[in-house]
């Protein structure tokens, strides 16, 4: 469930016309529902209530500070992959024993702060990064709550740029390496390991890949239990996939039926790591067109979104719902099925101002007629948008908003020109 609706052929963000957003606030300009947000934080809560679970909300999905002091209000937690999204949620008021630390390349001054701030347990992905860990507490005179990340080479059948569970990836360890370190690190003084981690892929739209990984995952806390590691938490990451077309991916509950028994059998409290699933579909882009253009048998729609807004379609070549924000009298809004012909639409590529070729939101997509000055929305812009932006072109960021209700709240300004050449040290007089 979102609460992107059409009313009286109008686009709304909950109470509020995205038109409104769009003349008051120019675009490109990204919208998020914040009722949307906590609806799917309540059913991540209770899918798994059994499990006593912590939602690290996955902060890389998205950054904003408006999104997290959402989430951190709600009662749920982080996981974050630098210094900086740390610092991040710590500016939103999210606290730091209810954040994970992840990812492959952390450094000693981050692992330093991590260690001040108190944060939950790091997601450990290396030998060298355990002793990193071990060393730098030790320098702190602490000792480091960490979790090892088991790679348990499943497969999700997910985009490969997004599938990180396969034994080839380069994340985590494989769980005859995540055993042998495990072993060693019964004589480490500086960490305690109370959790074991398993992230297995994003987009993941089947429970089979995540039955898998339970299976294996309940077996390994089974091994370091037995050498004396005090494993509290089943960390299960993150990657439900959520309906990019409609339809296509599982609801919470049919993945937490499979997941719940399996690590209910360990006694642990359940932590997960959900980023698209919570802000996904809570977001979408907002653009105008510029120009129409024909090119032989194509017709371009040149609107002023581009790869630097949203970058999936032209990284993955993902797809997003792209309808107009006001739609004519008759027309479905947005229709269920964008295969195959629309009555009433032409056929349109959707792209930006970027000078490369691979700039465009959409390919061939059925849309009404539509003209200069019209104002399109871009659907599941929420969740890896507006964080993946770049100035590329020279192209001030878009504005952020947050809508509740019938409240739109300015959560990020647009960029202006002077934000992009301001950290630029050469003299030019
Ligand atoms: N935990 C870990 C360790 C992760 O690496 C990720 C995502 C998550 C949690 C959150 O996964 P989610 O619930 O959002 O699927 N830019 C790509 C997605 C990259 C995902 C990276 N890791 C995209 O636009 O599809």
């Amino acid at each position: 469930m979102d609460h992107f609706n059409y009313r009286n052929h109008e686009l709304y963000c909950e109470d509020v016309r995205v038109a409104d957003l769009a003349a008051r606030y120019g675009t490109p300009l990204y919208i998020y529902s914040k009722a949307t947000i906590t609806h799917h934080l309540d059913t991540l809560n209770k899918a798994f209530k059994t499990l006593n679970p912590l939602v690290c909300y996955s902060v890389k999905a998205n950054s904003n500070l408006g999104i997290l002091k959402v989430v951190g209000e709600h009662g749920d937690g982080f996981d974050v992959v630098s210094g900086g999204e740390l610092g991040r949620v710590l500016k939103a008021g999210g606290t730091a024993d209810r954040t994970v630390f992840a990812g492959v390349g952390k450094t000693d001054p981050e692992i330093a702060a991590a260690i001040q701030a108190g944060v939950l347990m790091f997601n450990v992905e290396s030998e060298e990064e355990l002793a990193a860990i071990n060393r730098v507490a030790e320098s702190l005179g602490k000792v480091a709550p960490v979790a090892l990340r088991v790679n348990p080479d499943v497969d999700p059948k997910t985009h490969r740029y997004i599938s990180t569970g396969k034994k080839e990836s380069k994340f985590g360890m494989d769980i005859d390496r995540s055993l042998r370190l495990a072993q060693e690190a019964v004589h480490m003084k500086h960490i305690t390991m109370i959790g074991m981690h398993m992230h297995i892929g994003s987009q993941i739209t089947t429970v089979e890949p995540y039955g898998h990984a339970a299976e294996k995952g309940v077996e390994i806390i089974g091994q370091l239990r037995a050498m004396g590691h005090p494993i509290k938490w089943y960390n299960m990451g993150g990657g439900f996939g959520i309906a990019y077309r409609g339809g296509e991916a599982k609801a919470i509950k049919a993945f937490a039926e499979v997941i719940v028994p399996k690590v209910a059998t360990t006694g642990c409290r359940l932590a997960m790591e959900p980023g698209r699933v919570v802000v996904g579909n809570a977001g979408i882009l907002v653009s105008q067109v510029i120009f129409t253009k024909k090119s032989g048998d194509k017709r371009f729609l040149i609107q002023d979104a581009a790869m630097n807004d949203l970058i999936r379609p032209s990284l993955y070549e993902a797809f997003h719902r792209i309808w107009p924000v006001h739609v004519a009298e008759g027309l479905a809004c947005p229709p269920e099925n964008y295969e195959s012909e629309i009555p009433g639409t032409e056929t349109w590529d959707i792209v930006g101002p970027v000078c490369e070729s691979g700039d465009f939101l959409a390919k061939d997509r059925h849309l009404p007629r539509l003209a200069t000055g019209d104002l399109l929305a871009t659907f599941s812009a929420g969740a890896y948008g507006m964080v993946m932006a770049s100035n590329y072109n020279t192209r001030p960021r878009a504005a952020e908003i947050l809508v509740s209700g019938d409240k739109a709240q300015l959560v990020r300004r647009r960029e202006t020109f002077e934000d992009l050449v301001g950290p630029e040290l050469i003299a030019l007089d």
